[in-house]
């Protein structure tokens, strides 16, 4: 029987033997490309070339590419555990002719591979070609000997014209084309139809191999485009392959699930191995950790919300199966090893995988419980439909997916208002915007914004300028016509030199000046969205709407700034390089004395982490790249390899950074010339500022070597008190350590040796009553452990005797009883103590034998001592 392991390493050794290039897998993040979740096919890395924008060092080649259709135009997350052959995650087989061989080729080498290497019984199998594609149907019956009554023809039966099950497409615009699919069957005792019938969704005909035609390129508005040249891409299911070769009907039984199954049922400890959440794990365990080695972490919004839905789905099964605590992170052992031969990426990143997965378990499984009984609760009111505001609530408050919600709630045979619940996110939405921009500062009158056109920037390269008109002036937030001396208000211009604070650069500061009049600018701010308004003060003259202006920024605090939004780049890129992809950017300041980055990220960076970004920024400044600006198309920016980030929303035209190799990112913000300008570059901090957000704090030019030499100065300092000098500060510090520790050493056998001493005089004065040895005194400087060693020893010393020794220091007491030898009957040490403590304001008890407290050090304290004889007689009569 083949393993996965053989079948994958057979379909490549076939293909490479008909002179195919072997590809790696790509990412499930497809690269740089916005139309597309995640990769969803073999072709999805191919995309450009089938396009002929991109062009290979071949025309031939063969993967095993990881896929993953949650989101997006293939979407099967709600089929999963539903079914034996649906998967969020699934590894695709796949040969790509690049205008090299077409259909000939392409079905008589899939034949070869199925029946002669795999030998597949040709009676078993039976294929699909599109309705009106006569080239493959004589190709399959004529050259290949398929009988007609095994060759169905599709048309287009989705609803459109190429909108069929047998023409692919990989998204709603992209390559596509007719298609032939290869059908294997199950046998009989299956449910089922053949393709085209009426119960072909049965599970007897399964699709194993997919052989596409790609010859167009589907625009936006749904035409097709021809192709440069026609291309073959093709795609079989590994897991249903492995099925039909280890003669399993379900792909849960193939070896690489049973693996996963016997894992998730041990970690969740379940004895029915064929209970369906354990496939929905099994299955859910690839999709998130491969995500995870890819880049992708969970979050509400995005790529990271499709992640975030899989776990939680995930771990909502663990808890059906009663397993409450986690354990979802401890299948990715096992997933390691049946599937990291294949896949070393995911080796190399297992500890991020099973840090990510944990920190999720934790956030949930602090609410599913809670929610699990409210959802109860509303099922139990809800006809036939879970209301909107209820899928709302459990969203909201118990952090469950809409999705998920659907998921139970189709278990109990009830629908959700899906609509009802998007209102309710809506307005949610519309109330965060609202609480956004109430009482902003940076909010604009309507009818001020609409009489106006946008701020014209002209700070990238000036910092002065003459002649700039006040279009509009605001106080308090309303339009007025003139500003007055002393007052303070906002100044709209038609062109400014001066940046308003976006991307977390800070807004700048400066004057605007026209003669006698001046007014300071504290902050500047982007009112309305488009609208630089200089916040500030009139300090002389009348500013009034129509005034031309000299717009004057504060050029050293500018300059300062831009030196650390440049850095800020560069650290991005060389945190991405050092940690991986996943680090992406979650908020930064920009400022002009410090920057500050937040990305995502698991672990506390290690010092010699730290140490080596440095060092790669620094590397980087000295390269002394230009900063290049370009203006471009947001598809050229990306082609051009700018970093943008996903969910943002970017203009049509888009500005692009470029610090030579080292960085190229989409910005709107102000920049160095050279990164040499930066001069140097200094982490400050390092810290968590959320599960998975790390923040750095960095410093950059003049503030670095200030801060540079402040450290120096310290470690010079610390040189002379220690009587050396900064190079044997260490070796110093580390003798007066030891010596420091040898002293207290000597320091603590004196003291046991005084304190044993002071006892013994005790036990020479000690009273007498009833035959009984009573000692009742107060010892300076002695703490609890002090104490009971001195009651301790006492004991021993004295035989039969009562003891209340009190250590006195700065103003407390601490007490210890101890009661030995024939007076233990009559004598309890705990209500001594209690009875000592209540005279000093204090408490404490213990055994009969031994007890502690502690109470006030005073006058009362000498009285409490002093009766202790008498009431250890009272107790003794
Ligand atoms: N791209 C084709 C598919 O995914 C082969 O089915």
């Amino acid at each position: 029987m083949k393993t996965t392991n053989e079948i994958r390493s057979d379909f490549l050794e076939f293909f490479r033997g008909k002179g195919h290039t072997i590809v790696p897998s790509a990412p499930l993040v497809p690269a740089n490309d916005p139309t597309l979740l995640f990769t969803n096919s073999g072709m999805v890395q191919f995309k450009n070339v089938f396009l002929g924008s991109e062009k290979l060092g071949y025309v031939r080649a063969a993967d095993v590419q990881r896929c993953l259709r949650a989101g997006g135009k293939h979407n099967d997350l709600d089929q999963v555990g539903y079914t034996a052959r649906h998967h969020t995650f699934f590894e695709m087989l796949g040969n790509w002719s690049f205008g090299d061989y077409f259909k000939e080729d392409a079905i008589a080498w899939a034949w070869e591979l199925l029946t002669k290497v795999w030998k597949l019984p040709a009676e078993r199998l039976l294929v699909t070609v599109y309705q009106t594609d006569d080239e493959a149907f004589d190709i399959w019956h004529k050259k290949i000997g398929v009988p007609v009554e095994r060759i169905v023809r599709i048309g287009d039966n989705k609803g459109a014209p190429y909108a069929s099950d047998n023409f692919w497409q990989m998204a709603d615009t992209g390559p596509c084309g007719p298609c032939t699919e290869i059908f294997y069957d199950h046998g009989e005792h299956i449910a089922g139809g053949p393709p085209g019938s009426p119960d072909e969704d049965g599970d007897r005909y399964i699709e194993i191999w997919n052989l596409v035609f790609m010859q167009f390129d589907r625009q936006p508005d749904g035409s097709l485009v021809k192709l440069p040249a026609p291309c073959v891409d093709t795609g079989m299911g590994l897991e249903r392959l492995a099925a039909v070769l280890q003669h399993a009907h379900s792909n849960y039984e193939i070896d690489l699930f049973q693996r996963l199954i016997q894992a998730a049922a041990q970690a969740t400890h379940t004895a029915d191995l064929d209970n369906k959440s354990l496939r929905v794990i099994a299955d859910h365990i690839r999709a998130c950790s491969f995500l995870i080695v890819d880049g992708v972490l969970p979050s509400n919004e995005g790529r990271g919300y499709v992640l975030r839905r899989i776990i939680r789905r995930a771990l909502r099964h663990g808890w059906m199966l009663g397993q409450k605590g986690p354990f979802f992170h401890k299948l990715v052992p096992v997933l390691v090893e049946v599937m990291g031969e294949a896949y070393p990426e995911l080796v190399a990143k297992r500890e991020l995988v099973e840090g990510a997965l944990a920190a999720e378990e934790e956030r949930f499984a602090a609410t599913l419980d809670a929610g699990m009984r409210i959802f109860d609760e509303i099922a139990a009111r809800s006809q036939g439909n879970i209301a909107g505001s209820d899928a709302f609530k459990l969203y909201d408050t118990y952090g469950f997916p809409a999705d998920l919600t659907a998921d139970i709630a189709r278990e109990r045979g009830l629908g959700v208002d899906m609509a009802g619940f998007e209102t309710e996110m809506e307005e949610q939405r519309r109330k965060a915007r609202e609480a956004g921009s109430f009482g902003n500062k940076a909010s604009m009158p309507a009818e001020v914004a609409a009489r106006l056109a946008p701020t014209e920037f002209l700070g990238y390269d000036r910092l002065t300028e003459g002649g700039l008109q006040v279009v509009a002036l605001l106080r308090e937030g309303v339009a007025v016509d003139q500003l007055r001396v002393g007052d303070e208000g906002v100044v709209i211009l038609d062109r400014t030199p001066f940046y308003a604070e976006s991307g977390g650069q800070v807004g700048d500061t400066g004057e605007l000046d026209e003669a006698g009049t001046r007014f300071l600018v504290e902050d500047t701010q982007k009112f309305g969205g488009q609208f630089h308004g200089h916040v500030g003060k009139l300090t002389a003259g009348t500013l009034k709407v129509g005034d031309r202006v000299l717009g004057a920024v504060n050029e050293a605090r500018r300059a300062a700034t831009v030196l650390n939004h440049s850095a800020t780049h560069l650290l991005h890129a060389a945190l991405r390089r050092l940690l991986g992809e996943h680090v992406t950017q979650k908020g930064s300041l920009v400022a002009p004395d410090r920057l500050r980055f937040d990305f995502s990220h698991f672990n506390p960076l290690s010092d010699a982490e730290l140490a080596e970004l440095e060092r790669q920024v620094n590397a980087d400044v000295r390269r002394n790249y230009p900063a290049e600006v370009h203006q471009m198309g947001m598809q050229e920016a990306l082609d051009f390899g700018a970093m943008a980030l996903f969910g943002e929303k970017y203009g049509d035209q888009v500005r692009v950074l470029r610090m030579g190799e080292a960085s190229t990112e989409l910005c709107g913000g102000t920049h160095v010339g050279r990164t040499g300008d930066i001069g140097l570059f200094k982490i400050v901090a390092e810290g968590g500022v959320q599960a998975g957000v790390r923040r750095i704090e960095a410093l950059t030019g003049q503030g670095a070597l200030d801060y540079v030499a402040q450290e120096e100065q310290r470690l010079d300092e610390a040189a002379r008190l220690l009587g050396g000098n900064a190079a044997d500060v260490a070796d110093k510090l580390r003798s007066l350590l030891d010596r420091q520790k040898k002293l207290e050493r000597e320091l603590d056998a004196l003291k046991a040796k005084a304190a044993s001493g002071a006892t013994s005089d005790l036990a020479g004065q000690a009273a007498e009553v009833r035959g009984v040895k009573v000692v009742a005194t107060r010892l300076e400087g002695f703490d609890a452990k002090a104490l009971r060693e001195a009651v301790d020893r006492l004991k021993q010393q004295l035989g039969d005797a009562v003891i209340l020794l009190a250590g006195a220091s700065e103003g407390k007491a601490a007490l210890v009883a101890g009661v030995n030898g024939s007076a233990a009957g009559k004598v309890k040490a705990g209500e001594l103590l209690a009875h000592v403590a209540s005279q000093i304001n204090g408490k404490g008890g213990g055994r009969a034998d031994m007890a502690q407290g502690g109470g006030d050090d005073g006058p009362a304290l000498s009285q409490a001592l002093a009766g202790v004889a008498g009431w250890v007689e009272s107790r003794l009569i």
